[in-house]
């Protein structure tokens, strides 16, 4: 099973998402039933480290991201299994991509997993600190049940 977290510029939101599913995969011991990855529908980073606000962020929740920022392809619609769109805007520029009807069922809002909401997860990037704490604090509520719905 192979999961991808996708954002715009894959060095705030999809980093920290793939970050915690890892943690919590290696917490319960599933870490080889599930194969996690991100990317960004933006090539503007590519090759760079996640944004320092973000890993600050995430290392408050004791989380580490070593992502090097990559650009989301039309070939991951082949290879991945769940891609998981972090806002509306992603999501439509994902699906612009896919060329078949399994393609676009394995496409989703992230935010469909979490128990407190829906939408779109806010991107922090010309935010202040408190958007990234939020990002973190919808991802670690949310990644246990992304886990559960998948296995
Ligand atoms: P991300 O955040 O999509 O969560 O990685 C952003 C990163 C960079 C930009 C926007 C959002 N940007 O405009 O450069």
């Amino acid at each position: 099973m192979k999961v991808m977290f996708v954002c715009l510029g894959n060095i705030c939101r999809s980093p920290a998402a793939q970050a915690v599913l890892e943690m919590r995969l290696e917490q319960r011991g599933l870490s080889d039933q599930i194969e996690v990855e991100s990317s960004g529908i933006d090539s503007y980073h590519v090759g760079q480290l996640s944004d320092s606000r973000m890993r600050r962020a995430a290392k408050r929740y004791d989380v580490d991201i070593y992502h090097h920022s990559r650009q989301f392809k039309r070939q991951d619609l082949k290879e991945y299994d769940l891609i998981l769109a972090m806002d509306r805007d992603n999501y439509s520029d994902i699906m612009r991509m896919t060329d078949d009807e399994t393609q676009r069922r394995a496409v989703k809002m992230f935010r469909d997993f979490d128990p407190e909401g829906s939408g779109d997860v806010p991107d922090p990037y010309y935010g202040g600190v408190h958007g990234f704490d939020n990002v973190m604090v919808m991802l670690l509520r949310t990644c246990d049940i992304i886990i559960d719905s998948i296995l």
